[in-house]
């Protein structure tokens, strides 16, 4: 088990600052205190994408051809949340940049809420409601003023920013096209009513990346339920990949304790380079598959396209708004780009005599028409005779259209007496993978017609079934059992 006390101790840090200041007196005198600081709007240049050159002021119609601001192209309102430092993360201007990458002519408009955003967490929670209410206010004026139009405007908020984003797209007159929300907060907002945070209602399409969602609901740095139309959980939505205690250290070493506090918001951030990775790589999209429970989506069984099923991730998604909101699920690598390339794995476990066991560690191999993606660790957490298993495997490399299969089963790594006496086998006759990405439906067979896969063995190789005159596929088949198992979603 991997220690991740780096988190542990955000955790508390942001616990403790909230404790201190439940009290609602104080919240109300400072708020009341803070009463005249106005958001500002700094409309960035893809040139100097880390700088505040010049902002447009709502009533000043004259900083609006000042700042060169495209009355025809698209707007995007970035919107930061809470700060320790009081000072910009260094995400603002890699944002800004990528939008203006994958957008040259549009505007990208920093909101700079910093001075209500570096106070004690309950009071800046507290401000998005101010903050949201300064966006809508902008926003109204850019839409009665100059006619624009409010189709061609994105926020995109983070963390505190994302409700700050759905406050201000309940307030503005006309609806904003897209709201999207960079893990949205979830202390003071998992319980909050509809109308106090981010939600569907906001915008003609809201779609949320929930990237830090651990730990009970009322812990969770980012909001754990569902608040958009379309809510993606990379990973789980828990814990990022990259982000544990190994990979910290690897980086202080490498760029020094100045990133520290971007290394602790590691998975809170992670929301936020998603989205980048989505606007800097066009040709490499991550798609996210919606399912039930994260436990199903390990299982492989929900990597299905049909009925809008499967989305891309980040700027490029499909503005599909289903009835109820709906969970999506995907797997990331460590570092951009981020895509990786699903498939489920389904094997029969065929055997002369009854044997159950858990918590088997396998190595599976997929050899492709471009590549190859060989010994992927996989846990399967019980095998039982004559029945079928269903799991997630998921690779970085694009190895093409799927050739061959291979699947070893591994020893534990911990001393076992009856596994030194016992050779534990099953019999395999075929494999089915389906892949997630092209939705290519497949299967693999045994070379003899049935492998023996023996614990602590060689592996055993599928290769793909030679086409028979007659379809013999269910005649001569052995009887395939457990059927729940074996459907998808
Ligand atoms: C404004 O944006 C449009 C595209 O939306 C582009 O064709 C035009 O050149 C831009 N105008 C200026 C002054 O950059
Ligand atoms: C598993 O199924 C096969 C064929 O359907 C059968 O021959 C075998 O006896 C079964 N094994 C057990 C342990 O029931
Ligand atoms: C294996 O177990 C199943 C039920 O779990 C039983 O029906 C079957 O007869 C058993 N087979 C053997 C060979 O013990
Ligand atoms: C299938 O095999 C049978 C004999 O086993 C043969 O009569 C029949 O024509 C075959 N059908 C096809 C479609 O090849």
């Amino acid at each position: 088990m991997k220690l991740k006390w780096c988190d542990e101790i955000f955790f508390s840090l942001w616990f403790l600052q909230s404790l201190c200041l439940q009290e609602k007196v104080i919240l109300f005198k400072l708020i009341l205190d803070f009463e005249g600081i106005k958001s500002k709007f700094s409309l960035r240049t893809a040139d100097e994408p880390d700088d505040d050159i010049c902002y447009l002021v709502p009533g000043q119609e004259d900083t609006v051809a000042r700042c060169n601001f495209n009355h025809t192209s698209k707007t995007f309102v970035v919107i930061h949340g809470w700060t320790v430092t009081g000072m910009y993360e260094s995400w603002v201007p890699k944002l800004v940049d990528a939008l203006y990458k994958r957008e040259p002519d549009s505007n990208v408009v920093v909101v700079d809420w910093l001075s209500r955003a570096q106070q004690h967490y309950p009071v800046s929670a507290a401000y998005t409601k101010l903050v949201g209410k300064d966006v809508a206010i902008f926003i109204d004026w850019m839409e009665e003023q100059f006619n624009y139009p409010l189709d061609n405007l994105h926020l995109l908020g983070y963390s505190l920013g994302a409700h700050a984003a759905g406050i201000a797209g309940s307030l503005t007159k006309k609806k904003i096209n897209r709201i999207t929300g960079l893990d949205p907060a979830g202390p003071n907002f998992e319980y909050a009513e509809a109308t106090t945070r981010l939600s569907p209602d906001d915008a003609d399409f809201v779609d949320v990346l929930h990237t830090y969602t651990r730990g009970s609901p009322d812990r969770s740095i980012g909001i754990q339920k569902p608040v958009g139309h379309i809510d993606i959980y990379p990973n789980g939505g828990g814990f990022q990949p990259g982000c544990n205690l190994g990979e910290a250290l690897r980086l202080i070493a490498e760029k020094g304790l100045a990133d520290v506090d971007q290394l602790v918001k590691c998975s809170h951030e992670r929301s936020i380079h998603l989205f980048i990775d989505s606007l800097l790589y066009e040709d490499k999209p991550s798609l996210a598959y919606r399912c039930n429970t994260k436990e199903t989506f390990e299982k492989g069984l929900c990597l299905s396209c049909r009925k809008n099923r499967c989305n891309n991730l980040g700027y490029t998604v499909n503005k599909v708004r289903a009835k109820r909101n709906s969970k999506m699920y995907l797997k990331t690598r460590s570092q951009m780009p981020y895509k990786v390339f699903h498939y489920q794995v389904k094997v029969h476990f065929f055997g002369k005599v009854n044997v159950t066991k858990t918590n088997q560690p396998f190595l599976v191999s997929l050899y492709g028409t471009a590549d190859e993606s060989k010994n992927i660790a996989l846990i399967l957490p019980e095998i039982s005779t004559n029945k079928t298993y269903s799991s997630l495997v998921y690779t970085e490399i694009n190895i093409g259209d799927l050739l061959m299969v291979t699947l070893q089963w591994e020893k534990e790594s911990i001393f076992s007496w009856s596994d030194w006496w016992t050779s534990y086998a099953f019999d395999i006759q075929r494999v089915r993978v389906k892949a997630g990405e092209t939705q290519k439906k497949m299967v693999f067979c045994s070379r003899d017609g049935i492998s023996h896969l023996t614990k602590g063995k060689e592996a055993v190789v599928f290769v793909k079934c030679a086409a028979k005159p007659n379809n013999t596929d269910t005649g001569q088949d052995l009887k395939e059992r457990s059927a729940h198992e074996f459907s998808e979603e």
